[in-house]
C-alpha cells in the first residue's frame, strides 16, 4: 500500500468543498501570486503571423516576421502565433471537448486514472504531478497526459471515450499543430545560421514524441495563496499551448532579466502560444533561452488549457549542436537524453526548481 500522501486528492473535487486550500497547497510567501502582481511588461510580447514567416517573399528586414521571431525570442523565449493555419471554430472545439472531459463524473475520469492500480505513478492519464515527498507543494490543478505521436506509442485505452469527439478532435488538433511546429522549427534553424531542416530533421529521429498535456484549473476560493502550476521551464524542444481565452493566468519571466519579475501572458483571442524549451536551450548553446514560467489560480472561474510538447527521441543525446559551438562561443551545456532529462526535470519540478543546472 502506498504511503498516503502519494496519492494526491483531485484537486477539482477538493475545490467544490472547502473555503481555504489545505497547507499542502500554501506556496512559500516569496512564490505567492500577489508578491509580484502583474508587473507592467518592459516589451510586449511579440504576435507573429506563422503565414508570413513561412513566405518566402519575407526578405528578413526590420519589420520582417522573421526579424519579429528574433526578436520575440531573444527577449523572452516565447510568442503569441497568429496565421497558424488552425481555424478559431476548432480551437473552440479542442477547448470545449477539453472542458467536456474534466466536466464529466470523477468515476468516468478515473478510468484513465495516471494511477495503476490505484498506487503505482504513471505520466501518462488522469490526475496529479508526482508527489515525491511529503512536504511536496502541490499545485492547484488536474491534468489528463497523452502522447499523441507517433501512432506506435499512442495508448488508445488512456484516451477518453468522453465526449464522444475527443479522440477524432485531438487527432486532427495533432496533426494541425505538427505543421505549426514545423514551420516554427524551420524558421528557428534559419536564425541560427542552420540548415532549414536540421530540427525538423531530428524531430525525425528515433521515435521522437509529442506529448498533450490538458490541465483542469478549478476556481479558487484564495488564489493568493496557490500556484496553479509551480515555476518551470519545459523539457520539450518546444511547446505549443492553447490556452484559454476567458481567463488569464499564465505567467513568464523575462529571461535574462535576473531579477525573477512575472509578467502576465496577455489574452490574444485564437493565437497560440509557442515557447522554446530546454532542448532548444542546450541545442542552441544557449543562444535561446528557455523561459520560466507558472500558472496562477483565479477565483472567478475554472480555466483549461492544453500544451502540445515536442520531444526528441528518448535516448537520443542532446547536446550543443557542433555548428554553433567555437571559440568565441564557448559549449554551455553537457549532454543529455530525453529520457534521462524528464527523470531530473520531473524530481526538480517537484521540489520547486529548474532542471538546466543539471546539463552545465
Ligand atoms: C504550462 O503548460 O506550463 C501551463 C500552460 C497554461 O496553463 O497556460
Ligand atoms: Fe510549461
Amino acid at each position: 500500500m502506498a504511503e498516503p500522501w502519494k496519492i494526491p486528492p483531485i484537486v477539482q473535487e477538493l475545490a467544490a468543498g472547502v473555503q481555504e486550500p489545505p497547507s499542502r497547497y500554501v506556496v512559500r510567501d516569496q512564490d505567492r501570486p500577489a508578491a509580484a502582481a502583474a508587473a507592467a511588461m518592459p516589451e510586449p510580447i511579440p504576435i507573429v503571423d506563422l503565414s508570413r514567416l513561412s513566405a518566402a517573399d519575407d526578405g528578413g528586414g526590420a519589420d520582417g516576421e522573421v526579424a519579429k521571431l528574433r526578436c520575440a525570442l531573444q527577449n523572452w523565449g516565447l510568442f503569441l502565433a497568429v496565421g497558424h493555419g488552425i481555424e478559431p471554430g476548432f480551437l473552440a472545439e479542442m477547448m470545449q471537448v477539453t472542458r467536456g472531459f474534466f466536466n464529466l463524473p470523477t468515476e468516468e475520469k478515473q478510468k484513465y486514472s495516471n494511477l495503476v492500480n490505484g498506487k503505482e505513478f504513471r505520466f501518462e492519464g488522469y490526475g496529479n504531478d508526482v508527489v515525491l515527498s511529503e512536504d511536496q507543494i502541490l499545485d492547484w490543478c488536474d491534468r489528463l497526459y497523452l502522447i499523441v505521436e507517433p501512432e506506435s506509442r499512442v495508448v488508445g485505452s488512456l484516451w477518453p471515450a468522453r465526449p464522444p469527439a475527443f479522440s477524432a478532435v485531438l487527432r486532427e488538433y495533432t496533426a494541425r499543430c505538427r505543421r505549426i511546429a514545423d514551420v516554427v522549427l524551420s524558421s528557428l534553424a534559419r536564425l541560427l545560421g542552420l540548415r532549414e531542416d536540421r530540427f525538423v530533421g531530428m524531430m525525425n529521429e528515433g521515435v521522437a514524441m509529442t506529448h498533450a498535456r490538458f490541465n483542469y484549473y478549478p476556481r479558487c476560493p484564495r488564489p493568493d495563496l496557490v500556484l496553479g502550476l509551480k515555476s518551470h521551464s519545459d523539457a520539450s524542444v518546444i511547446t505549443v499551448v492553447l490556452i484559454d481565452d476567458a481567463v488569464g493566468g499564465l505567467q513568464v519571466q523575462k529571461p535574462n532579466d535576473g531579477g525573477g519579475v512575472w509578467y502576465d501572458v496577455p489574452i490574444v483571442p485564437s493565437a497560440l502560444l509557442v515557447n522554446v524549451g530546454d532542448a532548444i536551450e542546450i541545442t542552441s548553446n544557449g543562444f535561446f533561452t528557455s523561459p520560466v514560467h507558472r500558472a496562477v489560480a483565479n477565483a472567478e472561474r475554472d480555466r483549461v488549457s492544453l500544451a502540445m510538447f515536442y520531444t526528441l527521441d528518448p535516448e537520443k543525446e542532446i547536446e550543443p549542436l557542433p555548428e554553433l559551438v567555437d571559440e568565441k562561443r564557448p559549449r554551455r551545456y553537457g549532454k543529455t537524453t530525453t529520457k534521462d532529462y524528464l527523470a531530473v526535470l520531473f524530481e526538480r519540478f517537484a521540489g520547486g526548481a529548474r532542471a538546466m543546472d543539471t546539463v552545465k
